[in-house]
């Protein structure tokens, strides 16, 4: 069942997941008959921690549906007074906002809102929790490289994905370890063990290697992740570069990926860290292609959350 906010992958259903996908691959191949899908409809950027891809993706995503897109200024909001981003969000929904795409550094804050007011929420990432549409891109645009449609149960199955870098701080990595092994994938993840997701618990299905050398040649995608390098002041690695040693996917490294194995990141990429700039631009990449194909399942999404068009 479609739920009327989405914040995480982790609550949704097989079922859900592949309607979304589905219905993207839907407006990838006739946009134009999507474009009344949010007619009448006003959707709140809601971003107040920065952000390059999302913000653009679902902004061009609203108005390529019809939709009003209005963004939120943080800065000369009256949070900045004081008030609380509950108070601020209800006040948002006396203003006919029918839904706000979500960007906060508070893990959770998006969950809050949708549970505490009437409005529709998307979660465009909040904290280290989740960033559900960046993961369902993800599975987009993999599947469209594999040939892959999302008519069928577990359209992943024969497939294995490694996320690599640093899974402990990345929302990405958790919203993509819950859908990838939801499809049906085998999901690998590997990094330094400081910064390495430490509740498998809640991952039961993800495979830990301390090294990528081992399994590159056995993976059909490697999805390297961003170091977050505003946490590196705790000590996490001893250095970018070994970081990068051992690691970064560098040219070296990328040699051991099997032909037609796929590269992405989600951006934005510390080039000469945990990607070699040769192969962030190689044929092998799909980062540009995430981005291109992040409109269309933002499309997707708000057009089923917001009860317009179906597949
Ligand atoms: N991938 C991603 O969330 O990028 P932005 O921070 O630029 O939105």
């Amino acid at each position: 069942m479609i739920p009327a906010s989405l914040t995480s992958i982790r609550t949704l259903d097989q079922a859900t997941i592949l309607q979304f996908l589905d219905l993207g691959q839907s407006i990838k191949s006739n946009p134009s008959a999507y474009q009344g899908a949010l007619k009448g409809k006003t959707i709140l950027q809601f971003f107040v921690e920065n952000s390059t891809r999302t913000r653009m993706s679902f902004e061009s995503a609203t108005r390529k549906l019809g939709g009003t897109s209005i963004a939120f200024v943080s800065g000369t909001s009256s949070l900045s007074k004081g008030e609380t981003l509950l108070d601020t969000i209800r006040t948002i929904q006396q203003n006919g906002i029918d839904a706000i795409v979500m960007r906060h550094s508070s893990s959770g804050s998006p969950e809050l809102i949708a549970k505490t007011t009437k409005i529709s929420v998307i979660n465009a990432g909040d904290g280290s929790h989740e960033h559900p549409t960046q993961a369902l891109l993800d599975a987009f645009t993999m599947a469209e490289k594999w040939g892959l449609h999302f008519k069928q149960t577990n359209p992943f199955a024969k497939k294995t994905i490694l996320i690599l870098g640093d899974t402990l701080h990345s929302r990405v990595a958790r919203s993509n370890i819950h859908l990838l092994t939801r499809l049906g994938a085998r999901v690998f993840v590997s990094g330094p063990s400081t910064l390495t997701i430490k509740n498998f618990e809640l991952f039961p299905k993800v495979e830990w290697v301390a090294f990528p050398d081992k399994i590159l040649g056995e993976v059909d995608a490697v999805m390297a992740l961003r170091i977050q390098l505003e946490r590196q002041a705790q000590g996490l690695i001893p250095s970018k570069e070994e970081y990068r040693h051992f690691w970064g996917l560098t040219s070296e490294r990328a040699k051991k990926l099997r032909n037609g194995a796929c590269v992405l990141h989600p951006g934005p990429m510390n080039r000469g860290v945990e990607v070699d700039p040769e192969v962030a631009d190689s044929p092998q990449s799909l980062v540009l292609k995430q981005v291109e194909n992040g409109v269309y399942v933002r499309m997707a999404v708000l057009s089923k959350l917001l009860g317009g068009l179906e597949s």
